[in-house]
């Protein structure tokens, strides 16, 4: 029965669908974003191909933890939540420029070690291109790197060259610049990205090949491409930095074989990424939190303690209203700390720009970091420092209470790996910080009594 096509809009930003174009999208807001996407009308269900399916008992599937490969960088492992699963497919994003497709030959490389060849689809760069890139890499001329170069666009060709072949596994770079024959529109709309994923994802799952799709975000780090893409695939990894600092972090947006919120911390270096084992000290400064305005936050990002500088400017303002800016730190957070710093500790905000920034490119999201940025803006306004070499964490609650938080001795010990002598915490969290003598522990209740350590 031939089906009959059926047009509809889809919006790019939230997926909603549309019966017709529309400047607004009705779901979500955004103006702009709705495009068109033919489909196929669905089937009236009367004879399917293949016969009824039929369902299992949930008891008799077998449960067994999955097989796990490692990449052989132990970061990307660790985000991927303890390494690669096959068959399953990995979406990186990042902004242009940021090293996704050096991070993802650098892997190519590593995993051809243990997987047999890897094919390395690259639908952007001459394969001269990714040569060269390979070399800076040190591992374009070893004939044991194991990857193979398929220059190509169209999607039918791609699987050709991937099913004829024994690959260990596919990396697409990517995924907004191939396109399928068999559906509409150009390369990167939501009908073809949406197409060539669902297609490389059921090659996946066959053939149990991990694949990597390669994802450009767009300015407000979203990724191109349609929504369904993040829903589509197994892990999303967003690759961020900026781009006149040298760290790269990796983070799971999504993981659904981990945990997500782990971080692994790159360096780019004149050889391509390295791993950085003490990211702490690679984020802090040699004066961190000696002077007014300046704190340390002892953070962890999912397993993985992270010490980072604080930086608060305070500036009185004359007339008109007073300016907020955060950056690496969410500023409706920081307006609520204001509030509760000026309401309970009494402090003059409200006539005050109020600058936050969290030191070398790096953000924190934990609500343990309220404590560092209450004490960074109450230093710069009082022109107070900490004591020295101390760490500041905890939950800032809006009665001015300070409220415990989860992972207090891996907190600690990485301060004091670090050499740290103090730290400012949660009284909630006191009894946790008798296991390390060697620190000064200063357990705090309340705003006022944060105050009164400056
Ligand atoms: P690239 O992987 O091409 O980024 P993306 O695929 O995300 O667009 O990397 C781009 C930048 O990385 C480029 O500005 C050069 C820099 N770079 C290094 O600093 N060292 C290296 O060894 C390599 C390969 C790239
Ligand atoms: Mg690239």
């Amino acid at each position: 029965m031939a089906r009959k096509p059926v047009t509809v809009f889809v919006c790019t930003a939230c997926d909603a669908q549309a019966p017709r174009w529309l400047g607004r999208c009705p779901e979500c807001g955004t103006w702009n974003t709705l495009v068109e996407e033919r489909t196929a009308a669905a089937p009236d269900g009367k004879a399917r191909p293949g016969g009824i399916a039929s369902a299992v008992s949930l008891a008799g599937v077998e449960a067994s933890d999955l097989p796990r490969i490692p990449t052989g960088m132990p970061d990307v492992d660790r985000v991927l939540g303890g390494g690669l699963v096959p068959g399953s497919v990995v979406l990186l994003g990042g902004e242009p420029g940021i090293g996704k497709s050096t991070l993802l030959l650098q892997v190519a490389a590593r995993l051809a070690v243990r997987l047999g060849p890897v094919l390395y689809v690259t639908a952007e760069e001459s394969a001269r291109q990714v040569r060269m890139r390979a070399d800076r890499l040190g591992i374009g001329g070893s004939p044991a790197a194991g990857i193979f170069l398929l220059p190509e666009t169209e999607l039918g060709r791609i699987l050709d060259v991937a099913l004829a072949g024994k690959f260990g596994a596919v990396v697409v770079d990517s995924i907004q610049t191939i396109a399928s024959d068999d559906a509409a529109g150009v390369p990167g709309s939501v009908g073809q990205v949406r197409a060539c994923a669902g297609r490389l994802l059921s090659f996946a799952k066959t053939t149990g090949t991990p694949v990597f799709l390669i994802g450009h975000v767009t300015k407000d780090g979203t990724l191109a491409g349609p929504k369904a893409l993040e829903h589509l695939v197994d892990a999303v990894l967003s690759f961020e930095g900026e781009r006149f600092h040298s760290q790269r972090v990796v983070r799971a947006l999504k993981n659904r074989f981990g945990p997500v919120h782990e971080l692994g911390v790159f360096e780019m270096t004149g050889s391509g990424l390295t791993e950085v084992v003490n990211p702490s000290a690679l984020y802090l400064g040699s004066s961190a939190g000696a002077r007014p305005g300046s704190a340390v936050l002892a953070g962890v990002e999912g397993t993985r303690p992270l010490l980072l500088e604080v930086q608060a400017l305070t500036v009185e303002v004359k007339y008109g209203t007073p300016r907020r800016t955060a950056i690496g730190f969410d500023g409706t957070r920081l307006a609520l700390l204001l509030a509760v710093l000026e309401r309970h500790g009494g402090l003059k905000l409200s006539s005050h720009d109020v600058f936050l920034n969290v030191a070398g490119g790096a953000e924190s999201a934990e609500p343990a970091a309220d404590l560092a940025v209450s004490a960074a803006v109450a230093g710069s306004l009082r022109g107070r420092a900490l004591p020295p070499v101390t760490v500041v964490f905890g939950e800032v609650g809006l009665l001015g209470e300070i409220r415990p938080v989860s992972d207090v001795a891996l907190r600690l010990k990485e301060a004091v790996s670090l050499g740290f002598k103090g730290a400012i915490l949660p009284a909630g969290n006191a009894s946790e910080a008798a296991a390390f003598p060697d620190l000064h522990a200063t357990p705090v209740r309340s705003i006022e009594e944060l105050l009164a350590r400056l």
